[in-house]
């Protein structure tokens, strides 16, 4: 059973997983309305996973006799200032994400939650690779550059990406 403080954080984490996937698919509108078809479809995915990291917590809480909250969630921006900005503000999001996923694993050793502590492994592991995901695509704007054949490259290739979700044949499975 899960002590109510350690409740309270993982339902303080669905809501910031389902602002990230908010601010994730206001990214693809933002994509899609200036052209790049790539990176619109590219935000979608990310943005189902981030629904999909929410709605594990959602799950883990009840399971474990807690009592899950449906999130309201704060409006992201809608408007971005160029096509690397996207990338920039992705990655900020992922640390900040990061450090709330360290603070509950703190949490959850002080409270001697095992459970949550090894559930929570699997965030950790995620937001290593998040992150790495959106520092290699800033990597490849600085080597492609930010417009003309380098950058329409670079998006096609965005376009090619699948969220990691159950049924797609992805890791979360
Ligand atoms: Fe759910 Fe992007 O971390």
């Amino acid at each position: 059973m899960l002590n109510k403080q350690i409740e309270s954080l993982l339902n303080k984490q669905i809501k910031h997983e389902f602002e990230a996937g908010n601010w994730y698919l206001s990214m693809s509108s933002w994509a899609d309305v200036n052209g790049f078809e790539g990176a619109a479809r590219f935000f979608l995915e990310q943005s189902k996973e981030e629904n999909f990291h929410g709605m594990k917590i959602f799950h883990f809480i009840n399971n474990r006799e807690g009592h899950a909250k449906a999130p309201s969630v704060t409006g992201p921006d809608t408007e971005f200032n160029s096509y690397r900005h996207l990338f920039e503000r992705s990655l900020e999001l992922e640390k900040e994400n990061t450090r709330l996923i360290d603070d509950l694993v703190d949490a959850a050793r002080e409270a001697n939650d095992h459970a949550t502590e090894q559930f929570l492994q699997w965030y950790v592991d995620e937001q290593v690779e998040e992150e790495e995901l959106f520092r290699s695509i800033l990597d490849k704007l600085n080597i492609l550059g930010d417009k003309g054949p380098g950058l329409y490259m670079l998006d096609q290739e965005l376009g090619q990406r699948t969220a990691d979700l159950p049924g797609n044949g992805g890791e979360t499975e």
